[in-house]
């Protein structure tokens, strides 16, 4: 007779994705431990320090004992100054009942669309995109319609690809701005024709505004503000990037009045709440100084221009001017090479860790992901080895 049947896993994971810029840090430490260099331009991380003075504040909520379960919601005081921050940045009037904390902004992006799809619904979300839109849309059973970025549009979407995308089926609307991976950001006229179309429509919006401070031409703009959109709109945003908080872990988002309790009970049944000192932290974020942020926008900028046009004048490579976050998406079609490719071989021939455009769904193939959040030192290091590498393949 047989031995016992193995256990198996489920079915449904094989409709669960994963981000690349994980699977490329790893094996970019592993060469490192074996000695080699590596520039890392592949993780989604400001290089930044956490200010002083939030780190502060979590150290003195540690002290005081804030080491406990707490609302999971989000603590009173967080859900109030964020309320008012977002309604503040944003120019709409949200109140704390409708504020929610999550460990970052990722767990929003899951939940939600776990809160409002059922099997066969429509998910419209921008291609190339944060790759986490596509994995909950398949994770949940809804249908995943992509929505082409236009290189051309400087990474924008034309709203007529919009228009030909919504249905009767469409459940949710994911829209980030600025993005990642193009550094795109959607213009004022294009965002009200969106709210106008998308009005038509019974669909969701989820607002992506994890990098609305990161932008560096103009005033940022929310979908939340155009007439009609806030009640449907879930408007995220986080610690992560705007505060060089990616390890803390904790976001925020203003919900329609009706998640609010479908939201909350997916935390209660995932990760309970997000750690009160943490949350502390984040109040002393958002009500103290916000010269860091702006310092660093500032030397952002220095990197984006230097990065940008270091990688346009690379062989076979072109590159657009990014407005906001901390990417650039260069278009390495002229290269020989399917970008993939080119990718792992800049790792490991180059030592230059960056991810294909590709991982970002099929929009991105002609292009690779270069976050530019690194010193200006490792970025002109980084332009001299992948120049060293293209000369001889691109004539
Ligand atoms: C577009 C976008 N949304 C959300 C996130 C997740 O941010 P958090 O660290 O707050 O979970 C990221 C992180 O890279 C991102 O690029």
């Amino acid at each position: 007779m047989a031995g016992p049947a193995h256990p198996r896993l489920a079915a449904s994971l094989d409709r669960l994705g994963t981000e690349t810029a994980f699977s490329v840090l790893a094996r970019a430490k592993e060469l490192e431990r074996s000695g080699r260099d590596v520039i890392h331009l592949e993780i989604g991380e400001p290089d930044f320090e956490t200010p002083a003075h939030i780190r502060a504040a979590a150290v003195a909520a540690l002290d005081a004992g804030e080491t406990h379960y707490c609302p999971s919601a989000g603590i009173p005081e967080l859900r109030e100054e964020a309320a008012a921050y977002l309604s503040r940045t944003r120019g709409v009037s949200v109140s704390p009942g409708r504020l929610l904390v999550g460990n970052g902004a990722k767990p929003f992006l899951f939940f939600t669309v776990l809160a409002v799809c059922n099997p066969g619904d429509e998910v419209v979300y921008p291609d190339p995109g944060f790759p986490i839109y596509e994995s909950a849309v398949r994770w949940s059973g809804a249908v995943p319609v992509p929505l082409p970025l236009r290189e051309e549009r400087d990474f924008g979407f034309d709203p007529a690809d919009l228009a030909a995308r919504l249905t009767e089926r469409t459940k949710l609307v994911i829209l980030n701005s600025p993005q990642n991976p193009t550094g795109g950001v959607i213009g004022g006229g294009d965002l009200a024709e969106t709210a106008r179309l998308i009005a038509r429509t019974r669909a969701w919006v989820l607002s992506d505004e994890v990098y609305g401070r990161l932008l560096y031409e103009g005033e940022f703009r929310s979908i939340a503000s155009e007439p009609g959109m806030l009640d449907r709109t879930i408007l995220l945003d986080g610690f992560s990037k705007t505060y060089a908080m990616t390890g803390w872990r904790c976001g925020f988002a203003a919900v329609p009045e009706s998640l609010v309790d479908p939201l909350v009970r997916f935390f209660v049944n995932s990760t309970s709440c997000v750690p009160p000192f943490v949350q502390r932290a984040g109040v002393a974020a958002l009500t103290g100084p916000q010269d860091a942020p702006a310092a660093m926008l500032a030397e952002l900028r220095r990197r984006r221009d230097l990065i940008v046009a270091g990688l346009d004048a690379l062989p076979g490579v072109s590159c657009r001017m990014p407005k906001g976050a901390f990417y650039a998406f260069p278009n390495v079609a002229s290269v020989p090479l399917p970008a993939e490719e080119l990718a792992r071989r800049l790792l490991d021939e180059a030592g230059v860790a960056l991810l294909a455009g590709s991982a970002f769904g099929p929009g991105g193939a002609a292009n690779l992901r270069v976050s530019y959040a690194s010193s200006i030192e490792n970025l002109e290091r980084a332009l001299e080895r992948m120049r060293a590498f293209l000369e001889p393949l691109v004539r």
